[in-house]
């Protein structure tokens, strides 16, 4: 039997279609036929599954996302089997190879490779926004010492709403476009300054003739008492294809934390705010940050096999192992691995690389890793580039969300621009008290 009402009468339509899914209620006995779109079931059609007129229909469960699509996207495509990633139909490997980070955000933002024309105006515009208001120091200066730098990061994102209350006008493609120029050309130097505060030297203002890694390096590093500073230009091509392997990765915690803070219509500024704190954790971008500790306290190969021990007891994780999507080599991790080789060229080898190195071939001829499709991932050995090039180990994170904020930003834009989506609004399995009442 098929399901009467209108919900029934539209299944009933497609009944004996090949993209449809039957299903049968056990508890009613009736039959569904449920269409099938890209090869997904749209969690609404659910609803018409009732066991009676008041029931309000059967809910999909699925803490965590595990087996939901929340939105339909055109920017990245990412086979966690095969270990693909492309950004809007480009490999990551090709675009790491031969596209600057800024490109490759334009890329992620308007969906095509800029012309030279677009490019140059592309590039002016970062450049010409790379400034903060003198507030913004002071509101820096404000943190304590020793705070963290993505705190600092996620607090002054979130400051930046104030400066540009205009920013709330969301649905204009004028102001959204100047906003998206300004988060791309602060960031840095918010990075930077927070990094600068943290071991309280004066900020270094960006240079228009810089490009936008060896601008962030110079923010970084250049004393205060000159004016010129010249980062070495394999380490800043170097921090440039970091930049590209982190652009965007389809809808991670952070960017689904963006979208969703988005959905309410909150300023892309407050948004990315909320994208950068889900992003400090050590089980996404914090993981870094993390796998240096980690492998610092392993401190030599010997002790490898005494930490796979304790990983394998479940009473620690190897940071840098596993991801929810990939199952085979993480294609960025792999990429990466090149990258070491022409950062150590400059700085020398850091003493970290082997014990990875050896952690990596241990885990990966082990059962446990193998049963459970763990690899490494793009944090496993990002950590260590970084740390040759001299960042300290709490900047890890914040270099992340540097080249994150191009994708968190063309995921925004996608979601305001697509009819189909709300404020985003889960529902929930209620499983606590019954109704009960005050004593009294
Ligand atoms: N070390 C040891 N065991 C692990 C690890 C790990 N790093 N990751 C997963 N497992 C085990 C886990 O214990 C579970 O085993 P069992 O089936 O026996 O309970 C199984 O593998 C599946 O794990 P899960 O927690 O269900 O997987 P998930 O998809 O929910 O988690 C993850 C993904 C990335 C949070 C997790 O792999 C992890 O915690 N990795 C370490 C942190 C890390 O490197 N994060 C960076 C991710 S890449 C950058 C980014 O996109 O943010």
């Amino acid at each position: 039997m098929v399901a009467k009402g209108e919900s029934g009468k539209r299944s009933k339509r497609r009944t004996g279609r090949s993209d449809s899914l039957t299903v049968r209620d056990n508890r009613t006995l009736r039959e569904y036929v449920l269409p099938l779109e890209r090869g997904a079931l749209r969690a609404t059609e659910l609803r018409q599954i009732k066991v009676s007129e008041t029931d309000p229909g059967l809910l999909s469960y699925d803490p965590a996302f595990q087996n939901t699509a929340s939105c339909q996207s055109a920017v990245t495509y990412l086979d966690g089997a095969a270990g693909i990633l492309r950004y809007r139909g480009y490999p990551i490997e090709e675009l790491a190879e031969k596209k600057s980070y800024l490109e490759v955000a334009y890329l992620l933002i308007h969906g095509t490779l800029p012309r030279p024309s677009e490019l140059a105006e592309w590039t002016h515009q970062i450049t010409y926004h790379t400034m903060v208001h003198e507030n913004v120091k002071k509101f820096m200066d404000g943190f304590h010492h020793d705070a963290h730098p993505m705190g600092m990061m996620v607090s002054t994102l979130a400051a930046l709403s104030t400066f540009y209350p205009e920013a709330k006008k969301v649905h204009d493609a004028t102001l959204r476009e100047r906003q998206i120029h300004r988060l791309v050309a602060k960031i840095p130097t918010i990075a930077a300054f927070a990094y600068r505060h943290s071991i309280g030297m004066a900020y270094i203002y960006p240079s228009n003739d810089l490009g936008y890694a060896t601008n962030f390096l110079a923010m970084m590093y250049r004393p205060s008492w000159t004016t010129h500073y010249d980062p070495d230009p394999v380490l800043a091509k170097a921090l440039d294809t970091l930049f590209v392997l982190h652009a965007d990765h389809e809808q991670n915690c952070s960017t689904n934390a963006m979208r969703v803070a988005g959905s309410s219509h909150a300023d892309p500024y407050v948004a990315s705010a909320a994208a950068s704190a889900a992003l400090y954790g050590p089980l996404h971008g914090g993981a870094n940050e993390q796998v240096v500790r980690m492998l610092q306290e392993v401190g030599s190969k010997e002790n490898i096999p005494k930490l796979i021990r304790q990983v394998k007891s479940g009473k620690r994780r190897l940071m840098g192992f596993g991801h929810r999507v990939y199952k085979s080599y993480d294609p960025r991790a792999r990429i990466i691995k090149r990258v070491a080789d022409s950062v150590f060229s400059v700085t020398g080898r850091n003493r970290l690389i082997d014990i990875a190195l050896g952690l990596e071939e241990v885990a990966l001829s082990d059962d446990y890793f193998i049963r459970r499709h763990l690899y490494p991932n793009v944090d496993f050995y990002s950590g260590i580039i970084y740390q040759a090039m001299g960042f300290p180990t709490d900047m890890f994170p914040v270099l992340f969300a540097i080249p994150r904020m191009s994708g968190w930003l063309a995921q925004w834009q996608e979601m305001l621009l697509d009819e189909e989506q709300k404020i985003a609004r889960p529902r929930q399995l209620y499983v606590g008290a019954s109704l009960r009442h005050v004593p009294g």
